[in-house]
């Protein structure tokens, strides 16, 4: 009766699950004294009882032993993949129905806001492990629907490494550390990696968007997501439509370089966890569309691939994506254990109006979700507040250890002769399984389409623009030079050369000994809208990123407060960085206060960094100082917007990066952009500075950038 009513009242205020977990969060505070468990107030919390000052510790302390034996106890197995993540709360709003298509209402009613959930992660790495490695991101959506748990679990790659969940368990085992020495951490660069998907023709397409820029992304922000398998909608005739879900960002999809990426796991391992969690605190929303690519039930076999085959995707050329709703994550969660170590996806969270296609990998993670749940978290993990759905669930399923629900219902098996529980037809809403045609022998077999493992690795690899292509052979170069096995480089670039040739011939530059072996046929063919810069469906704006304005005691302050204000306003984080926290003054008395110093933050915590002029000599002997030379030469290397006002700028041009500006570019009298950096030289010109500067910010990187004289 509870949860019915709460259905009533949750359909009239919204957010229902804010209020879920808000009535399973604790307030703890000066007005609640410390308790034991079983609530008898604590006298002393930090001397154990003893016979005798010096004497032996008595066992008789219960609230020694429970503090201690509790704290024994707090860990939990962590996610056997995906160990390594963090999560946010949100909403879904449809503004596009699928009106005809599925029975589904978060897909059908534009009226309604569903509270959300996702988690991000890497795949490899064990929970502590750093945000920034090598890896696809895990891109696990839910939403709490009227109707039922809706979890769409994907990644940020639409294809995966192989087609049948049977081989998930040698993938994994191959790509986690090796297990003799339990090395390299959160890496696939060594030999058992590259050595499985060598051996493994279905990961060739994988491979491409492995070795791309895709691994290493800006922000969880600016990534794409992807549902990757074939699901169904199912309509109120019960005619099944296939679709693939996408996740589309706002503000864009955008990459790390490799160089900042590795630094960055050392300079600050939480960067994503971080950047996610400081762009809701700052109200700086992230969003998504959700968008669905359709197929007929009719038009399955038009394809020169298998809908069924998770190794590839659909050319948006052949099924154009609809955007229907729209993502928003507004809510930092208040404890992280119990609201992102314990949530439990599971792609077989579906509700009706949907149904799964026969996918041989999707039927194994159907599966394996929940098993690996029952001993992370306990059979009972239902009940773990960030798991509830919002509507009323009611099952025959009983007991179980951290049982919590005092059932007064008697019989708990159907039917019964109270007839409690009665089961939902079709008709109202009661999920049944699309009645597929089946026909076959049971055999171990894929579809023949399941065969070709080429074209798509070849028609991603040619969509990429030069920079693109650039790093998937650096990056292939890094990560077969990380492999001591001959065999393995060998295997791996003939492998490469099945992608493309002269992709083959880079990466083996670097490996004298490999022979490539001849080049295959290529079909040539591109996508539009597969490139990080060139693609389609790219969005490139300054907003959402974070710039550093860097400044010494004295600094313009007229200039300096000019920037900031421009950039707040085109919704940047500015951050000023200065000697030390807090205030720094300028040339007027008036101070920006520094978040960052010039000691607890590197380049690489910045998307562009500015450096504003101050009154004099003195001014510029304070910026000749090792760190922040290597701020500007270290951003420029990463290929960022840089920029300086008055006095910083024969600073930049002449001491930071000697050779690389005009002679003009320190004495003009209008703000300067030469190789991607914005040079303001003259006092008076902070606005002008700033927008330009903003243009550059907007374009991510400056990717034609000349950058190999300088040393980061
Ligand atoms: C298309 C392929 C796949 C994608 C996109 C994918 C995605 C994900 C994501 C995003 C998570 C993290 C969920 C979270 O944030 O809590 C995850 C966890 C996991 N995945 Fe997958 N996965 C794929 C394939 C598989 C397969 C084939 C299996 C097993 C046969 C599998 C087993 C697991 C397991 C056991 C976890 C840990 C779940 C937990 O402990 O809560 N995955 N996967």
């Amino acid at each position: 009766m509870a949860q019915v009513v709460e259905k009533v009242v949750n359909a009239a205020i919204g957010d229902a699950k804010t209020r879920q977990m808000e009535s399973f969060t604790l307030e703890d505070n000066s007005s609640t004294p410390l308790t034991s468990y079983f609530g008898v107030p604590i006298a002393e919390t930090d001397i154990a009882l003893r016979a005798g000052a010096r004497g032996p510790t008595v066992i008789e302390d219960f609230h020694n032993r429970e503090k201690i034996s509790f704290f024994d106890h707090e860990r939990i197995p962590e996610r056997v993949v995906h160990a390594r993540g963090a999560g946010a709360f949100g909403e879904f709003k449809l503004h596009t129905p699928l009106t005809g298509l599925t029975t589904a209402k978060i897909l059908t009613e534009t009226s309604k806001t569903t509270p959300a959930y996702v988690r991000f992660s890497t795949v490899g790495g064990s929970r502590g492990s750093a945000d920034t490695v090598r890896d696809p991101r895990g891109f696990a959506v839910r939403m709490y629907t009227d109707e039922g748990n809706w979890d769409i679990v994907g990644n940020n790659v639409p294809v995966f490494f192989i087609q049948d969940a049977i081989k998930f368990v040698d993938l994994i085992h191959a790509v986690k550390p090796e297990p003799h020495r339990e090395i390299p951490q959160a890496q696939t660069a060594h030999d058992n990696a590259w050595d499985f998907m060598a051996l493994h023709p279905q990961s060739t397409h994988m491979q491409s968007w492995v070795l791309s820029d895709r691994t290493i992304p800006r922000s969880y922000r600016m990534m794409q997501g992807f549902g990757v398998h074939t699901f169904r909608l199912i309509n109120a005739e019960g005619k099944s439509t296939f679709v693939k879900y996408h996740w589309t960002p706002h503000l864009g999809t955008h990459s790390l370089v490799w160089d900042e990426a590795l630094k960055l796991a050392g300079q600050d391992p939480d960067f994503h966890r971080r950047d996610l969690w400081d762009a809701i605190e700052a109200g700086a929303y992230p969003k998504w569309e959700l968008g669905v690519q359709l197929i007929p039930e009719e038009d399955e076999h038009k394809f020169d691939f298998d809908l069924l085959d998770a190794t590839k995707l659909i050319p948006e050329e052949l099924v154009p994506v609809q955007n229907i709703g729209t993502l928003t994550l507004n809510r930092n969660p208040v404890d992280y254990f119990t609201e992102v170590e314990e949530v439990a996806f599971c792609t077989q969270h579906i509700v009706a109006g949907m149904d799964f296609s026969s996918d041989p990998l999707l039927a194994g993670r159907n599966f394996s979700y929940f098993d690996t749940q029952i001993s992370r978290l306990g059979i009972n993990f239902k009940d773990i507040p960030v798991n509830r759905p919002v509507c009323p669930f009611h099952t025959t399923q009983q007991d179980g250890q951290g049982q919590m629900q005092s059932k007064r219902n008697r019989a708990r098996y159907h039917p019964n002769r109270f007839d409690a529980l009665p089961i939902t037809s079709p008709a109202n809403g009661g999920f049944k399984s699309y009645p597929e045609v089946v026909s076959g022998i049971k055999e171990r077999m894929h579809g023949p389409k399941f065969n070709e493992f080429v074209s798509q690795a070849q028609l991603f690899y040619n969509s990429m623009s030069a920079p693109e292509k650039a790093h998937i052979v650096a990056a292939g170069q890094f990560e077969l030079s990380k492999c001591e096995e001959h065999e393995v480089q060998q295997n791996a670039i003939s492998r490469f050369n099945l992608i493309s040739h002269d992709f083959a011939l880079a990466v083996a530059e670097a490996f004298p000994q490999v022979k490539v072996p001849d080049a295959v046929p290529n079909h040539g063919r591109k996508s539009e809208f597969l490139s990080q810069v060139t693609g389609k469906n790219q969005t490139f704006t300054a907003a959402g990123r974070k710039i550093g304005i860097y400044v010494l005691p004295g600094f313009d302050y007229a200039v300096g407060a000019a920037v900031k204000a421009a950039f707040e306003a085109a919704s940047v984080m500015a951050k000023v960085v200065g000697p030390g926290t807090g205030p720094v003054v300028g040339s007027n008395g008036s101070s920006l206060t520094a978040e960052f110093t010039f000691e607890n933050s590197r380049s690489t915590h910045f998307d562009a960094v500015v450096f504003i002029g101050g009154p004099d000599d003195s001014y510029v002997k304070g910026l000749k100082n090792g760190r922040l030379i290597h701020v500007i030469r270290e951003a420029y290397m990463h290929l960022k917007a840089v920029g300086g006002t008055g006095n910083a700028v024969p600073w930049i041009t002449d001491i930071c990066l000697p050779g690389d500006f005009s002679a003009g570019a320190k004495t003009s009298s209008e703000v300067v952009l030469e190789n991607g950096a914005v040079l303001a030289p003259s006092a008076g010109l902070g606005a002008e500075f700033a927008a330009s500067f903003l243009e550059g910010v907007k374009q991510h990187r400056v990717w034609d950038r000349e950058v190999s004289h300088i040393a980061a």
